[in-house]
């Protein structure tokens, strides 16, 4: 668990393991407990790094919009100040994942293969991007409280939230506790984030796409789709889980994580 200066803010990160780095990058409005199963288990294969995105967690705020590029920048500039120079796995989900595009686009070389949890290719349609706009001056406002309401219907599967009130108790709290800033900021970025699908058919490098069977904000079918057109995707149905899929069902997830770290292509790429 550590604080590090990047760029121009703070980033809280926690880290578990040694060998091949494994970089964790939550959604929104998430921070790195999310990711508590994969630090405890996949440390066993690799050295696994979560940070908190800059505006969530306990990591700093900075801008009015922060772009998915700006995510990006923050952690590549992360990994020179861990000491990282070897290629990583990128594995993020849903807006870690709108993230993840940025990062193979403006920092390839710095890549070993990516994991795509509950995420999506497309942009916003006009209408989504304005209320995101919307969305942001409201939570400037008034708080969190919103956006936990009308979110945690949607992250995880009704089994889910039957089953485990503890963990939904424990999303709505860490949404409550993001910042309002750092919400807004996100907000105001995923709207402008641009289309990545041309970008997919020259994404080469190894790729995992993991997606829940009941998951509300990424279908299966887009999913499926976006592993179609990425060149070397494998791709993951986890039964009984919604959008978070790492959180709902983390054996499945953690399972899916490690047979990919274990394929041949990703210790060539480490060479
Ligand atoms: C996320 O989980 O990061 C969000 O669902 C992304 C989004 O709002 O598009």
């Amino acid at each position: 668990m550590g604080r590090w200066k990047v760029r121009d803010v703070h980033l809280h990160v926690v880290e578990r393991g040694s060998g091949p780095p494994l970089l964790l990058v939550h959604g929104f409005p998430l921070d790195h407990a999310m990711w508590a199963a994969q630090l405890e288990d996949l440390s066993r294969d690799a050295r696994v790094i979560a940070p908190d995105l800059r505006g969530f967690g306990a990591s700093d705020s900075g801008g009015d919009v922060v772009l998915m590029e700006d995510f990006a920048d923050d952690l590549a500039a992360l990994l020179d100040v861990l000491g990282i120079a070897e290629p990583v796995v990128f594995c993020g989900l849903s807006m870690g994942g709108y993230i993840a595009w940025q990062f193979v686009r403006r920092h390839r070389a710095r890549l070993r293969g990516l994991v795509l949890c509950g995420t999506r290719a497309a942009a916003d349609a006009p209408v989504a991007a304005e209320a995101r706009r919307v969305n942001a001056e409201r939570v400037l406002r008034e708080g969190a409280g919103f956006l936990a309401d009308a979110m945690l219907e949607k992250l995880v599967a009704a089994e889910t939230r039957q089953r485990r009130p503890d963990l939904v108790a424990a999303l709505r709290r860490t949404v409550l506790a993001a910042s309002p800033q750092g919400l807004a900021a996100a907000l105001r970025g995923m709207a402008a984030r641009p289309d990545a699908s041309p970008w997919l058919p020259q994404m080469e490098l190894p790729a995992l796409v993991v997606c829940g069977s009941e998951d509300a904000l990424s279908s299966v079918e887009e999913m499926r789709g976006l592993a179609n057109r990425l060149p070397q995707a494998r791709f993951v149905e986890i039964a009984g889980a919604g959008h978070l899929s790492p959180l709902e069902q983390p054996p499945a997830v953690n399972a899916a994580v490690r047979s990919f770290l274990a394929l041949p292509e990703l210790s060539t790429a480490r060479r």
